[in-house]
């Protein structure tokens, strides 16, 4: 059997996807930045054979995954068609506990894209389908959304936006025009809770088709692509962080007034959030929040004041999170091809 090996990593978004349509097209344009501590690696063994899949989530058989995956392949083979046909056994892992309450389809469907790829390009004898960037995009977009934006680093944008050339709802682009300094981003995650989520993507997804405010919802997204281009291009850290608290609270508000509503932080989300705000007052540091659809807390700030973020965060916020769990990640530079 041959093997191949992809390292793929999660993404936090800034500007939120919330709402899709079609065969997982974006109600309006999102932004993220490329994780590198949490990730997932994949390797696929694959032969001629009849189509056959097994997938083995740290070491364990997984066939409701397996069932995902196979429809998953199904998609792809309509352009890549060497797929068609092979026997595969995947065996998959993630950097961080599965208990950790993150949301992992974006390194999980974004490794696993790439991993098919380039499947595909050996067995057609081209690297094409592994190495472009677009390409490999679409493919995990298919399997979720997010996936779309952790093909690369160190921060993409998905969805068709006027604000940028080149930007598409079929796949996501590299973010070129950046400040260093959102290069060197810290993202402390406090693990409020690490139960399941309250309410899986796709059922979130829908929750905005009829949603009394998702026409207003979609066009502030877009104007805050268009702003946060700039914020980006300046180096602005603190519009960076308005922006991104403004974004997490309209994300969590459109949950409060769905049918049936949903309310996804806890009390400690709440008890973080209101730390920070009183951090930042006293000592101006540009520290901010983002939240993701559940209750964990992601703390954002540049690394030239990681010493001082990183003490406040161990004596005066460690105590909201489930058995003191926070995982310290930092922005990167997107996937690791590790074996053929
Ligand atoms: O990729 P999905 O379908 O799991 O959706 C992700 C949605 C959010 O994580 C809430 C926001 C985002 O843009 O990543």
């Amino acid at each position: 059997m041959n093997e191949i090996t992809w390292r793929s990593p999660s993404n936090i978004a800034i500007v939120k996807y919330w709402g899709k349509h079609g065969e997982q097209l974006p109600a309006n344009p999102s932004i993220s930045l490329t994780l590198s501590e949490a990730y997932t690696e994949t390797s696929i063994a694959y032969q001629e054979g009849s189509g056959h899949i097994e997938f083995f989530f740290e070491g364990v058989k997984n066939d409701a995954f397996a069932a995902r995956v196979t429809s998953f392949v199904s998609r792809l083979e309509q352009e890549m068609p060497s797929l068609a046909g092979l026997d595969f056994r995947i065996e998959s892992s993630n950097s961080f506990p599965h208990s950790a309450g993150i949301a992992s389809s974006a390194s999980a469907m974004s490794a696993l894209a790439l991993c098919l790829g380039s499947v595909a390009a050996q067995v057609a004898g081209s690297m094409h389908e592994a190495t472009d960037v677009s390409r490999v995009s679409h493919f995990a977009r298919l399997g979720s959304g997010s996936a779309a934006r952790s093909v690369a680093g160190p921060l993409m944008l998905w969805g068709e936006t006027p604000a940028l050339k080149g930007t598409s709802d079929e796949f996501a682009v590299v973010v070129d025009d950046v400040d260093s300094v959102f290069e060197t981003y810290r993202d402390s995650i406090l693990i409020v809770s690490d139960e399941e989520k309250q309410v899986k993507s796709s059922a979130g997804h829908a929750l905005m088709n009829g949603h009394p405010y998702a026409q207003k919802r979609f066009e502030l997204a877009g104007q805050r692509i268009a702003a946060i281009l700039d914020i980006l291009r300046e180096g602005d850290v603190h519009a960076f962080g308005k922006l991104a608290e403004q974004e997490a609270m309209d994300l969590h508000a459109m949950m409060m007034t769905s049918t049936p509503p949903f309310l996804l932080m806890r009390p400690g989300t709440v008890s973080i959030i209101e730390a920070l705000n009183a951090y930042r007052s006293d000592t101006g540091h540009p520290v901010y929040m983002t939240l993701d659809a559940g209750p964990n807390v992601h703390m954002l700030y540049p690394n030239e004041i990681a010493a001082q973020v990183l003490e406040w965060i161990e004596s005066d916020l460690k105590k909201y999170c489930t058995g003191g769990k926070i995982l310290h990640d930092k922005v990167g530079h997107g996937p690791k091809f590790i074996t053929s």
